[in-house]
């Protein structure tokens, strides 16, 4: 298993150009099986996550190609199997984003129940729930959830929490159904409005995306599409912290300066000089940074997918920070790694007081999920010595060349080969 090798204290200067957005390219592959017609989509980001969902598709009978340069060309004309096996489920929650598609237009999908996870227990009763309400009937057998349907018919839908893949299955599964769907207390995140945009360029009637109520008004069928996948927000949002932590400068291009208010205000808080073009935003952070309290909260607040990062900048800045996570009840690892570093954090329930200390020291590190291998990558940058991060299948989920990146600002960072496991 590879590992990086990252030799800190080197000041972050320079461009980078921001990828598209992983948690938005993967409900859109999975909206591909709407239609028997085909999509081209770009700027999808070369992930394992995303080849992991181009596997599941395949499976499935569905021609899917990187076509180079972040192009998709999928068809999912002769889909032959309505199966999400075991064993890529267990490797990528998110395929479970490919329920409320398979069933709506197939009328049968089973899908193999994800697990616990690095992060907590994460279950999928909202997601099976919804499709209920649609007059689906869904059941779990040997570890599989199977649903069944007719034409699924729109309903009301009140969701008791916020979840994001659960507002995208419904959303996705109400555009083949008959009549409206309203999604209540509906996930806000940027990736539900770019996944509505690719579904009304497949001519899907939807609207409300990027409020609290969806309302779909079921089709017949769906059409092919072209559509440009968003950038990556919380890709954007660890490279502005990196280039915090390090006390540089640095500039992400093609980003979306809308989509991280809540992470630039946090940066400013910080003492960081954040300045915000059409489509880029620049961190300049001239001395060490003040700790700073965060919540974590669904969109628009801050997200909890960009905690870990912050408490990597808490780790250094000066004065005590606390975080309090929201949203997931486990998701607090990387706190205990960052301690190997010389972090003084302490960790009361779902909230972690973050003393900030003048330096951290290299050392091996254990990346135990995609977000909190961030973590460890940006204390690296900036503890003396060398930092192993060891695990980083977990960072190539979701961060597209991410140490081309970095070497590109000037970090001192290489993949070597680490112990076996
Ligand atoms: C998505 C993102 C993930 C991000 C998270 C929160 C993708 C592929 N992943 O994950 O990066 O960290 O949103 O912003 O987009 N819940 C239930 N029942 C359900 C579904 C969820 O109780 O049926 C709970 C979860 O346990 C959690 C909360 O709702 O406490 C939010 O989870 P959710 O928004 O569903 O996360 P994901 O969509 O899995």
């Amino acid at each position: 298993m590879d590992k990086f090798q990252i030799s800190g204290g080197r000041r972050l200067e320079g461009e980078v150009r921001a990828s598209g957005a992983k948690n938005a390219a993967l409900p859109i592959l999975a909206a591909g099986l709407l239609t028997d017609r085909p999509l081209c989509l770009r700027n999808v980001p070369e992930l394992h996550d995303i080849r992991t969902m181009l596997k599941l598709l395949g499976r499935m009978g569905v021609s899917a190609t990187e076509a180079g340069g972040g192009e998709v060309r999928m068809d999912a004309g002769a889909l032959t199997e309505a199966v999400a096996p075991y064993e890529l489920v267990k490797t990528m929650r998110a395929s479970i984003l490919v329920l409320g598609p398979l069933l709506a237009r197939h009328g049968e999908a089973r899908v193999s129940l994800p697990g616990g996870c690095a992060i907590g227990a994460r279950p999928v009763n909202l997601h099976m729930s919804g499709l209920e309400a649609m007059g689906a009937s869904v059941s779990i057998e040997g570890g599989y959830i199977h649903a069944t349907a007719g034409r699924l018919r729109g309903a009301r839908i009140v969701q008791d929490t916020v979840t994001v893949t659960g507002t995208e299955n419904l959303m996705m599964a109400a555009t083949l159904a008959k009549g409206r769907t309203v999604i209540e207390n509906a996930a806000r995140e940027p990736e539900v409005v770019d996944l509505a945009a690719c579904l009304a360029a497949m001519g899907a009637k939807v609207s409300g995306a990027g409020t609290d109520t969806i309302i779909v008004e079921g089709r017949e069928r769906l059409d092919g599409c072209e559509h440009r996948v968003l950038p990556d927000r919380i890709e954007t949002g660890t490279f502005l912290v990196a280039g915090a932590i390090t006390r540089g400068r640095v500039r992400v291009t093609g980003a979306e300066p809308a989509h991280l208010d809540a992470v630039i205000a946090k940066l400013r808080e910080a003492g960081a000089r954040v300045a915000v073009g059409p489509d880029w935003i620049e961190v300049d952070m001239p001395r060490r940074p003040d700790a700073v309290d965060i919540r974590t909260a669904p969109h628009p607040g801050f997200p909890t997918d960009m905690q870990a990062q912050f408490a990597a900048l808490n780790a250094v800045a000066d004065g005590v920070g606390t975080i309090v996570e929201t949203i997931f009840e486990n998701r607090f690892m990387h706190m205990l790694e960052l301690r190997r570093l010389g972090a003084d954090v302490r960790i009361e329930g779902h909230t972690a007081v973050v003393h900030g200390v003048p330096r951290l020291s290299g050392a091996p590190v254990m990346a135990t999920d995609l977000r909190a291998s961030a973590s460890l990558v940006l204390a690296g940058l900036v503890a003396e010595g060398t930092t192993d991060v060891q695990r980083i299948y977990h960072i190539d989920r979701g961060y597209e060349h991410i140490e081309a990146k970095l070497l590109g600002l000037g970090a001192d960072i290489r993949r070597a080969p680490g112990p076996a496991t």
